[in-house]
């Protein structure tokens, strides 16, 4: 595939996706995402935004030092001290780019940054330089680009791609625009920006309006060369663009667009795996490509068509995107080695041999309590295990509830809090809530729940439960989740682990505020 029919894929999951409230990462699960986003062959990872605070730069750096294959980028306000701190962080990267940005539309100017497009126009132009002194690769976006004047947008398109900048990226910051209306903005921009043949354009949709997607398609069919999106569509409010669906789309419709992806698409559905486990945000049924219902066929009529050929009702091939649903893996006797094989088949690596102890010994732990393992279960296993916050406060010891017809049911539950075993009971109206008050009764957080939710991992009563839970303490919201073929067992986890990323969690700048 020549240069020009390459569609450049920006995945912005560990920066624009770490802004939707409550799906903070660590470090170590950023550089698991990135490796999985690197192994799907992402050309360009947007690992977070370094001057944010000191968690956010050493993920940058983290991450620029554990990616090979794939570019890694790093956010920066047009300011000095955002440019200066994003290019230290990338020092040690193989491929470094910058992605800096200012506001251009009128209400951003005015009531954000209280400024003059002329102003406007100045800094983003010294920005680029500045970038461009710590790499060759500078992308500039002009934020609320589908709510900024045209013609201004003309002119500070053709003095930053002047400036240096690679790549132009034209965001729908606030999910506004329409797909005509988008694709022909980018259309337009190509056609009067004088310089435009010196840059890559790129685009940025947001999806209030549901529009995420076809707006970058669209944007695509008008001659954008890259878009920015994010696994599972995650992202500030309503989203960004979902990666699966753009890619599919693009491959899908090959006779259509005029440039594809080179993504191994088969890596699509474990990377979606990864990033709901470790951020809790659960994937809806009927989500395109990685919801479960994405290739169940429900009615008969279809069931019949299928069967007889598949493509009288498929448009794509579920093994294309990784799904091997209902595929027994592994069992009972299956051996270190083929634990480990099927994990790397998967995308999983470990970073040390207790990492891969502890995860193949709950394997084995789980195998005694379900015959049968699917891809499924491996993975909820290894989330569990290796993604336990670092520097955990609280660990779940041991539990006992009792649920009886016609009694409250009770829990007793012991934990470890800050290396002391501690025990707590507590009755409730059901096991879990009986759980739950029981942990509160050691801990005290103070803490409100704001979500609860189960989930079958697989089908059959011996599947494991999938628990997501949301809680919040003053501004602050994080995700937690747990497996466990027992779902009190796992809700208790997934309640532990939320209670120890709030610990974790730190004062960081968010970039658009
Ligand atoms: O939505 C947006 O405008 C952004 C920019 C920082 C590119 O995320
Ligand atoms: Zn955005």
């Amino acid at each position: 595939m020549s240069s020009s029919e390459r569609l450049i894929i920006f995945d912005t999951t560990l920066r624009d996706g770490e802004q939707s409230p409550g799906a903070s990462m660590t470090r170590d699960e950023k550089v698991r995402i990135a490796k999985a986003l690197e192994r799907m062959g992402v050309d360009v990872i947007e690992a977070g935004f370094p001057v944010a605070s000191p968690g956010d730069f050493e993920s940058v750096q983290a991450v620029a030092k554990a990616v090979k294959e794939s570019t890694v980028c790093g956010l920066a306000r047009a300011l000095d001290r955002d440019i200066d701190r994003a290019g230290e962080a990338l020092k040690g990267a193989n491929s470094a780019r910058i992605h800096t940005f200012i506001a251009t539309s009128p209400i951003h100017m005015k009531a954000k940054l209280r400024m003059s497009p002329d102003e406007v126009l100045a800094q983003a132009v010294a920005a680029v330089k500045r970038a461009r002194r710590y790499t060759d690769n500078v992308e500039f976006s002009p934020e609320d680009a589908g709510r900024s004047d045209f013609n201004f947008l003309c002119r500070i398109l053709e003095a930053v791609i002047a400036a240096g900048a690679g790549t132009v990226n034209i965001p729908d910051t606030v999910g506004y625009n329409l797909p005509h209306q988008f694709g022909g903005l980018i259309g337009r921009l190509i056609e009067q920006v004088p310089n435009s043949d010196q840059t890559v354009f790129s685009v940025h949709c947001h999806n209030d309006l549901g529009l995420a997607v076809s707006n970058s398609l669209s944007a695509v069919l008008h001659g954008a060369r890259q878009v920015e999106c994010t696994v599972n569509g995650l992202g500030e409010r309503a989203g960004n663009a979902a990666l699966e669906e753009v890619v599919m789309a693009v491959r899908t419709r090959r006779d259509l667009f005029s440039c594809d992806v080179a993504l191994d698409t088969t890596q699509i559905m474990p990377c979606s795996r990864l990033v709901s486990g470790i951020t809790g945000f659960a994937v809806q049924p009927n989500k395109a490509i990685v919801g479960a219902n994405a290739f169940a066929h429900e009615s008969g009529i279809h069931q019949d068509g299928v069967l007889k050929s598949r493509e009288t009702y498929e448009i794509m091939r579920a093994e294309d995107v990784g799904w091997s649903a209902n595929r027994m893996v592994l069992g009972k006797h299956s051996g270190r080695n083929a634990f480990r094989t099927r994990l790397q088949e998967l995308g999983v690596e470990f970073s040390s041999d207790t990492e891969f102890q502890s995860a193949f010994d709950e394997f084995k732990k789980l195998a005694d309590k379900k015959h049968e393992i699917y891809d499924e279960d491996l993975q909820a296993l290894v989330n569990d295990t290796t993604l336990a916050v670092d520097n955990e406060h609280v660990k779940l010891l041991s539990l006992r509830v009792c649920s009886e017809t016609g009694k409250v049911p009770c829990a007793e539950i012991t934990l470890e809090v800050d290396g002391k075993a501690q025990a707590g009971s507590a009755c409730g109206s059901g096991p879990v809530d009986a759980t739950y008050k029981a942990i509160e009764a050691i801990i005290d957080s103070g803490v409100t729940l704001q979500l609860y939710s189960v989930n079958n991992i697989t089908s059959g009563t011996d599947s494991q439960g999938e628990v997501a839970v949301r809680i919040s303490c003053d501004d602050r919201t994080v995700n937690g989740q747990g497996a466990d073929t027992d779902i009190v067992i796992a809700s208790a986890k997934a309640y532990v682990n939320a209670i120890n990323k709030l610990y974790t969690l730190v004062e960081r700048t968010h970039p658009q505020v």
